[in-house]
């Protein structure tokens, strides 16, 4: 059924699988692709899918960021439209009626680890890695991880992953309670697809209040810490360190900060 260049929407069986299919750009993420993932999440309700898994194609990445080259000349504008966008993707995941699941199947990093974040439940294969890697760019986490990141794992260990833009394999992101389970790299999907089909046979209103019960705990201050999020993100595209940082990254060199 799919109808995007850079996603792959499948649903059997109640499960939606959205795989984010860049493997040349290991699955970074740009406009196209965060206006596609939008739809596909509209379309895999409108079928009434009942949980959705989010994957990454290929071998080694779930989602390695947002796309650095799209982002690097960014005005502060722009950036601001780019992370409205981010952020409605994320708020997709989190807000979709039923649970959703990021199968990690590698990188997870910027943009890539908050969508994981903006999801139910994180599961990784040993191979995976995470990060809030921003602050090497001269930025900082844009699609909500500042807000979601301490939520899940607490203020120290976030800010630790933010400051230091520290990247974690599978087994340390586990200690930490940034995801839930680690499994074999190849045996994955089969796992998640397992989740999956038990989630979906499980009383589809009842799981469905479980979670927006849940969603409710996050509540109180998560909207103005997000437009807080936003603004601030945006206000550092054009400093000086904001393009040095991603302007090294796409010539391949070490970015030399003010
Ligand atoms: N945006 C745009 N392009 C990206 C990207 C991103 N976030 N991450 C990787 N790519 C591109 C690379 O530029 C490279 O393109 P090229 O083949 O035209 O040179 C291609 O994907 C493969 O990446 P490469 O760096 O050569 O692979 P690697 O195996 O040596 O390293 C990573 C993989 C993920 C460790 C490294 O690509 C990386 O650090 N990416 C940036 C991660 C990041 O900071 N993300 C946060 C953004 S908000």
């Amino acid at each position: 059924m799919s109808e995007w260049d850079t996603i792959r929407l499948e649903i059997e069986d109640d499960v939606a699988t959205l795989t984010v299919d860049r493997p040349d750009r290991l699955n970074a993420v740009n406009v196209a692709t965060l206006t596609a993932m939008k739809e596909a999440l509209a379309e895999a309700a409108e079928q009434e899918a009942q949980v959705v898994v989010l994957t990454g194609a290929g071998e080694d990445a779930f989602v390695a960021g947002a796309d650095i080259g799209y982002m690097q000349d960014l005005s502060t504008p722009e950036a601001q439209a780019y992370a409205e966008l981010g952020h409605e993707v994320a708020d997709a995941f989190e807000t979709f009626p039923g649970p959703t699941i990021a199968a990690i199947n590698g990188y997870a990093f910027g943009g890539g680890c908050e969508l994981a974040l903006a999801c139910d439940l994180r599961v990784a294969s040993e191979n995976a890695v995470l990060g809030q890697t921003e602050i090497d760019l001269g930025i900082v986490p844009g699609w909500g991880g500042t807000q979601r990141l301490a939520r899940l794992v607490g203020d120290e260990l976030a800010r630790r992953l933010v400051f230091f833009g520290e990247r974690v394999d599978a087994q340390d992101a586990h200690e930490m309670g940034l995801v839930g389970d680690v499994v074999a790299h190849d045996q994955l999907d089969g796992y998640v697809a397992d989740m999956a089909a038990d989630l979906a046979a499980k009383p589809t209103y009842a799981l469905e209040a479980a979670k927006e019960a849940l969603n409710q705990v996050q509540e109180g201050d998560l909207d103005s810490g997000l437009r807080y999020e936003r603004r601030l993100w945006s206000s550092l595209f054009g400093t000086h360190d904001q393009r040095e940082g991603m302007e090294a990254f796409v010539e391949d060199r070490e970015p030399e900060f003010e």
